[in-house]
């Protein structure tokens, strides 16, 4: 199995880990197959940008480094653009993930979906185009092809 050497990167030096104290939203989800956990935490401002985001993982290395790539690329996005950050993207910009690893690649999508599901609830607010998330990614897993 060869990963590239972004994912090295992020794997080993992986960005925005930790966790935030009153977040906006937070989000986590699990895939009951591997047994992965992963938890996103976003500090959104009033102007619906957010100003942070951490994670936490309990999770293999390509889970590690799709994470740390995903709060790269939702950082400082509105949250109507961080929506649109799916695990396509965050693989492009991790120079692809070996195919057996692409379901790991789901969790942080599905994270950062569940956290700014958390924050709408809060504010009373509707994301366009956010679906309620689901707590095991594992469920929906077999309906889709990689
Ligand atoms: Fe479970 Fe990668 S093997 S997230």
């Amino acid at each position: 199995m060869a990963y590239s050497e972004k994912v090295m990167d992020h794997f080993t030096n992986p960005r925005n880990m930790g966790e935030i104290e009153n977040a906006s939203g937070v989000g986590t989800v699990g895939n009951a197959k591997c047994g992965d956990i992963m938890r996103i935490y976003l500090d959104i401002d009033e102007n619906q940008i957010v100003r942070d985001v951490k994670f936490k993982t309990f999770g293999c290395g390509a889970a590690v480094a799709t994470s740390s790539m995903a709060t790269e690329l939702v950082k400082g996005k509105s949250i109507y653009e961080a929506l649109q950050v799916t695990n396509k993207a965050v693989m492009e910009a991790l120079d692809g993930l070996p195919p057996v690893k692409v379901h790991c690649s789901l969790l942080a999508e599905e994270a950062i979906h569940a956290a700014l599901w958390d924050y709408a609830t809060k504010h009373g607010i509707e994301i366009p185009g956010l679906q309620k998330p689901v707590t095991d990614i594992s469920e929906h897993e077999e309906e889709e092809e990689y």
